[in-house]
């Protein structure tokens, strides 16, 4: 589907190491743009990197935890030294834990809140300069379906997604001057390894993400190129006049109340 959109364009995308954002990486290279790919195991960025540039497209693996101000200020850093600009962030790292509050200690708070939106404040942060400086550039930060509403065993991750929202809107309103738009894409139930394992926290993953998947009218599991595709679609001019706001990307889910189906849908064909 490559159509050059993002020609001339460096991204820096977050967790780009597995799911949505390997996906995101490889799409966003297939448009033209270079591409850092940031997460904290490194030698597997490279190997993405490396696919990458064998396909023809340009990027760099860069070593980061997205919780650390030096290594989130190094790590753009480093794009902008390969690369010379940087126009887009894609801050879509993410942890999810299962654990009542009750059991959850302060430890666990500090981290999933730090991994999940301060690593949005750092990345905000250290690229603002070169935001600024590209003209017209794009800040979009991967939220959920937990960004609006609650879902059981997962306090602490439901809290930080819904304060990915309100940053989201936050920082299209500071930096609205600066030509940075900024956008949050929310998520469904999405095929990759962070769904395998909270399936597995709750017991039988295949036969618990079988059930969860009744719930959505599509009757089917977003791909991580599904989701790419509404992260490209911020990161770019075909959605121009648009800040502030957030997309869905849920095959349904929040549509219903209450839903059950039964049978197949042309979805899972
Ligand atoms: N999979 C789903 O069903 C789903 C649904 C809604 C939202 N999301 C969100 O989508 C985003 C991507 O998740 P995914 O499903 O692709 O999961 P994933 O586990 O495949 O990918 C998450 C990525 O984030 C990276 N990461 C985690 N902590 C990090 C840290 N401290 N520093 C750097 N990188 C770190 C991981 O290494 C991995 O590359 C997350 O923000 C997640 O909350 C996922």
């Amino acid at each position: 589907m490559s159509s050059d959109r993002l020609q001339g364009k460096v991204a820096w995308i977050s967790g780009g190491t597995s799911g949505i954002g390997e996906a995101a990486a490889e799409l966003f290279a297939e448009e033209g743009a270079a591409v850092a790919i940031v997460g904290r195991r490194g030698e597997l960025g490279q190997e993405i990197a490396d696919r990458i540039a064998k396909a023809g497209g340009r990027a760099i693996a860069t070593a980061c935890d997205v919780a650390k101000a030096d290594q989130v200020r190094d790590s753009i850093a480093k794009t902008v030294e390969a690369f010379g600009r940087l126009d887009i962030v894609v801050n879509n790292a993410g942890m999810a834990v299962v654990q009542p509050l009750d059991e959850a200690e302060e430890a666990d708070w500090d981290r999933i809140m730090d991994v999940n939106v301060k690593s949005m404040y750092l990345a905000t942060k250290y690229a603002m300069p070169h935001l600024r400086k590209a003209g017209r550039s794009y800040i979009v930060n991967v939220g959920s379906i937990s960004s609006f509403v609650g879902q059981a065993g997962t306090p602490i991750y439901t809290t930080s997604k819904h304060a990915v929202l309100g940053l989201s809107r936050s920082i299209a309103l500071d930096f609205a001057v600066d030509g940075v738009r900024c956008n949050c894409v929310c998520p469904g139930i999405t095929d990759t390894p962070m769904l395998r394992g909270h399936g597995e926290a709750f017991g039988d993953a295949d036969a618990i993400i079988a059930n969860r998947l009744k719930r959505t009218p599509m009757g089917v599991a977003l791909s991580p190129l599904d989701v790419a595709k509404s992260i490209l679609f911020f990161s770019c001019e075909d959605s121009a006049g648009v800040t502030g706001t957030s997309l869905t990307i849920d095959c349904g889910y929040l549509t219903a109340a209450e839903w059950f189906t039964e049978g197949k849908t042309p979805f899972m064909e």
